[in-house]
């Protein structure tokens, strides 16, 4: 498994992660190719997006950062990160998510975030162990949502 930035070309692979995760009844948003190009791999917010493939070229699943603006739908504080992770159910628990934050937080420093938000449904018991394994922590709690912010000090890195 590689993780390279989103281009184009992965629109297909990128809804086809979210198709599956919406048959498997962990997603009731969009998940056709113009939603995956327009909402995550070419938004005109993003810091990176990047896709972790398998090597028979499959994607196994995204990551999803993004520069909080003005009146982002979320609430973020201007001048964080918000994030988003999205790993086919079929590949789910072989370190794709670990794999794709380890890229998307040098990313951040890059850009010069200091935080990173990012929400999971109050009931998502698989994100929200992800998110802590990665260091998130809740900071709060929107109804039916946790918000957990994850910070890049100077020393992490
Ligand atoms: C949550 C999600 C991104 C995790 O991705 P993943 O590739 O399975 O995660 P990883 O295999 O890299 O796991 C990293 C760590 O997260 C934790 N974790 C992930 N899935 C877990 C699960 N089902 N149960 C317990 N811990 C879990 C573990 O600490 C794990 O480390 P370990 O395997 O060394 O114990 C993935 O399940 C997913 O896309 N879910 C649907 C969409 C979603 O909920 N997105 C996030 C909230 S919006």
């Amino acid at each position: 498994m590689i993780v390279r930035e989103a281009n184009v070309d992965d629109a297909d692979g990128v809804s086809g992660v979210l198709t599956e995760l919406l048959a498997a009844g962990k997603r009731s948003k969009a998940s056709d190719p113009g939603f995956a190009l327009n909402h995550y791999i070419a938004d005109p917010d993003r810091i990176l997006c990047s896709v972790a493939v398998d090597d028979d070229g499959t994607i196994l699943g995204f990551q999803s950062l993004k520069h909080a603006r003005e009146g982002n739908p979320y609430g973020t504080p201007v001048g964080w990160g918000i994030i988003g992770t999205h790993v086919r159910p079929t590949a789910a628990r072989r370190g794709v998510g670990r794999a794709l934050f380890a890229v998307s937080e040098a990313a951040a420093r890059g850009a010069g975030i200091e935080k990173i938000e990012a929400f999971i449904g109050a009931n998502n018991a698989q994100g929200l162990t992800y998110y802590e394994a990665m260091g998130f922590r809740t900071y709060r709690e929107p109804e039916g949502v946790v918000a957990k912010m994850f910070v890049l000090s100077d020393e992490r890195g």
